[in-house]
């Protein structure tokens, strides 16, 4: 009968062992045994950027690249998508289940009745420089929460995580949103808690002088579609920090700010933009098929096209596609719109693109989107880390309940000179790699 084994062989001593293997892994601590022997530490695995490395296990999202699935919880990100609100979701990745109206309504009440900011933490934004970009404001207000709530640091507490949980989701529209308002000039709107979660965050944007600010339902429900796309990724780098800042026990409000730093990054929270500035670049539909050239011949990327895990359609591609349109009758076209089109329907039939398994990726779409609703480029990477603050709890509080995690603490190989002896100053040349 086959077993579940991996039998490995050190052809430096001839020795074999057997490794066991359960879903679809093998434990990186059972290398430790092949040695050498004398004072061999033992085999470690190398795995720069984690390509393929399972760090824990999770139970929150599923993603199969190759066929172009997600899912939160086992539910497809399409249904979600279709006939959830962002708040459902948000429950459904936190709690695993989807809520019953009577826990959907106490939910709602409760993520709702704290929006509020103290008013302490209003005036420490109004300290940052008037074109301080949004997304550094964010990162350091939500760092400075954990300076207004101090009972966060019990983090072993569950009552605690749920406190914590419920200020962060509540709060984070309203920090975005002043630091929205802040890099405009603009007065800060208090949070409507008679409005829904997006609803809410649409009106503290862009309320001026009526007295109560409607939201267009098109463009309230896009942003929750929006959000319900972007709340969870199972283990990207952001999702990743806020497990390894967790992992040291740091309170909540730490990690998810090291969470947003990561999500500052261009490589991460900023793919979006750069799509935008290549299709202005393009500039028109006729200068596609040069473009796509020049990318095929080395000379730069497709942006919004390719993914570390997707490697068919990103399933959240295909629904921003549609919503946009919803969004384009509101606020009419982006003109942006026909050269992603014209784009992507060039690529999707060209060998390159095709044989590299490039297709476009969620952010193809969401800059033209986000554009044609009156954001400025700096807050793309805000509107995202909205929505994945609910997937950072859901993975933080899986975390520090699993029994198997620890500080996150990787090895190393080194690389660097092995032991010598201290040389007195008067005594040395400079060896500087870098100096002239
Ligand atoms: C997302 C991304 C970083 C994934 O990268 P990855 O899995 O590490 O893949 P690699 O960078 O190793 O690329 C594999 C091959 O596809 C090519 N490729 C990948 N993305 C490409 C793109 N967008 N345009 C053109 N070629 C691309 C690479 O040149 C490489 O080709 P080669 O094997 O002939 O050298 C990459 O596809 C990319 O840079 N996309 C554009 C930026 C973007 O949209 N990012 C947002 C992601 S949500």
């Amino acid at each position: 009968m086959a077993r579940d084994t991996l039998s490995v062989t050190d052809n430096r001593t001839g020795a074999t062992y057997e490794i066991p293997i359960s879903d679809g892994t093998v434990r990186a601590i059972d290398f430790r045994q092949i040695t050498t022997g004398g004072d061999d530490f033992g085999l470690m695995v190398y795995d720069p950027a984690f390509t393929n490395t399972a760090s824990c296990r999770s139970a929150v999202t599923y993603i199969d690249g190759d066929r172009g699935v997600l899912e939160y919880r086992g539910y497809p990100i399409e249904q979600l998508a279709e006939q959830a609100t962002f708040l459902e979701t948000a429950y459904l990745l936190l709690y695993g289940e989807l809520p019953t109206r009577a826990e959907l309504d106490q939910w709602t009440h409760d993520i709702t009745y704290h929006t509020y900011v103290h008013e302490n933490i209003k005036k420490f934004m109004e300290g940052f420089q008037y074109d301080a970009h949004p997304m550094g404001m964010l990162v350091g207000t939500v760092a400075a929460l954990s300076t207004f709530y101090t009972d966060a640091k019990h983090v072993d507490d569950p009552r605690s995580r749920e406190i914590q949980t419920g200020r962060l989701i509540a709060k984070m529209p309203t920090i975005a949103a002043f630091a929205y308002r802040h890099s405009r000039g603009l007065p800060y709107v208090y949070p409507d808690n008679d409005l829904s979660y997006t609803g809410n965050f649409l009106s503290m944007l862009w309320k001026m002088t009526e007295p109560k600010y409607r939201p267009d339902p098109a463009l309230e429900r896009a942003v929750d579609v929006l959000f319900i796309l972007h709340a969870d990724h199972e283990q990207n780098c952001s999702t990743n920090a806020m497990r390894a800042v967790g992992s040291s026990r740091a309170d909540p409000f730490s990690a998810t700010a090291a969470a947003a730093a990561a999500l500052y990054g261009p490589l991460h929270g900023g793919a979006n933009e750069a799509v935008l500035r290549m299709l202005t670049e393009i500039g028109d539909r006729k200068n596609v098929p040069e473009f796509v050239k020049r990318v095929k011949a080395g000379e730069g990327r497709l942006m919004g096209f390719g993914h570390r895990v997707y490697k068919n359609y990103d399933p959240r591609a295909t629904i921003i596609k549609r919503a946009a349109d919803e969004v384009f009758q509101v606020t009419g076209r982006n003109p942006l719109l026909d050269i992603a089109l014209e784009l992507e329907r060039i690529a999707l039939q060209d060998d390159y693109f095709m044989q590299h398994k490039l297709y476009p990726n969620v952010d193809f779409y969401s800059g033209i989107m986000y554009q044609a609703m009156g954001f400025p480029v700096d807050m793309f990477p805000v509107l995202f880390a909205i929505p994945r603050t609910v997937g950072w709890l859901a993975q933080w509080r899986e975390m520090v309940q699993d029994p198997e995690q620890k500080i996150a603490r990787p090895r190393q190989v080194f690389t660097g000179p092995a032991r010598r002896d201290f040389v007195p100053i008067e005594k040395r040349n400079s060896r500087r790699k870098d100096a002239a």
